[in-house]
């Protein structure tokens, strides 16, 4: 009773409170993406092969990056937020040679597996409960899987991340409110912004080897993690 209790009031927080933020921010991030974005995304989509999963698609910017990796043969992307979904399937029907899927649902509802490569970006901080995703992808992934995980951590300065992009994206007609909601994210409370250190040590207690991990990206503020099942 007590947990059914537990998860009752989650989800109606999740629905009034996560689920606009998120939905909110689809427009701009649909529209906005800066080059250390997509830097990211086409490191990312390096590292995947064969059946893919991305954990909080949010719009499908990975899309694009897995279209153009041969390796890939099917992507299945999933997102609680309607709006982010809406803009993912948007985004698949750009690339129709890749087989595409876009789910609308929490990560941890959905059976996605066994896949043989999972990337998840910029989601892992909002997740409430990370060993609860980390464990669920752990049993979706094959045996030699990959997982590519990458969150921004505890050094990441938004502002000065920002001023960079802003010379580039200036009179993009999305960009002021792009700039409004990375600056809430940062400073929501409820996420979480863990060290380099720290989430290796979470990912290894959920039975993943780390094949490489640095913060080369956004200026040092980024955890970029490749793990193997
Ligand atoms: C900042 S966006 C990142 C989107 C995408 N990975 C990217 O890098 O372009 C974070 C996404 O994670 C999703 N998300 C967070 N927690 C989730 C969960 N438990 N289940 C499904 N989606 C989740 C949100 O809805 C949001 O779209």
């Amino acid at each position: 009773m007590k947990d059914f209790d537990n998860r009752t009031i989650y989800e109606l927080f999740t629905f009034f409170i996560r689920q606009p933020c998120w939905n909110g921010y689809a427009d701009s991030f649909h529209a906005v993406t800066p080059s250390a974005l997509q830097e990211l995304n086409r490191e990312a989509a390096s590292w995947l092969f064969g059946e893919v999963a991305d954990l909080g698609c949010g719009a499908g910017k990975q899309i694009p990056c897995v279209s153009e990796n041969q390796k890939v043969t099917r992507y299945t992307g999933v997102d609680m937020s309607k709006k982010m979904t809406k803009k993912a399937r948007w985004m698949a029907r750009q690339f129709p040679h890749i087989e595409a899927q876009i789910i609308t649902d929490r990560i941890e509802n959905v059976s996605f597996g066994p896949v043989d490569s999972i990337v998840s970006i910029n989601s892992y901080y909002s997740w409430p409960k990370p060993e609860m995703i980390l464990s669920h992808a752990n049993r979706n992934l094959k045996e030699n899987g990959v997982f590519v995980l990458a969150t921004v951590n505890n050094q990441l300065n938004m502002e000065r991340l920002l001023k960079t992009a802003k010379a580039d994206l200036i009179s993009h007609p999305n960009w002021f409110e792009y700039v409004k909601y990375n600056l809430k994210i940062c400073k929501n409370p409820n996420y979480r912004f863990v060290s380099l250190d720290t989430l290796i040590r979470q990912v290894q207690t959920h039975g993943f080897e780390v094949l490489d991990a640095h913060t080369r990206f956004y200026q040092g503020g980024l955890s970029f993690l490749v793990l193997k099942k």
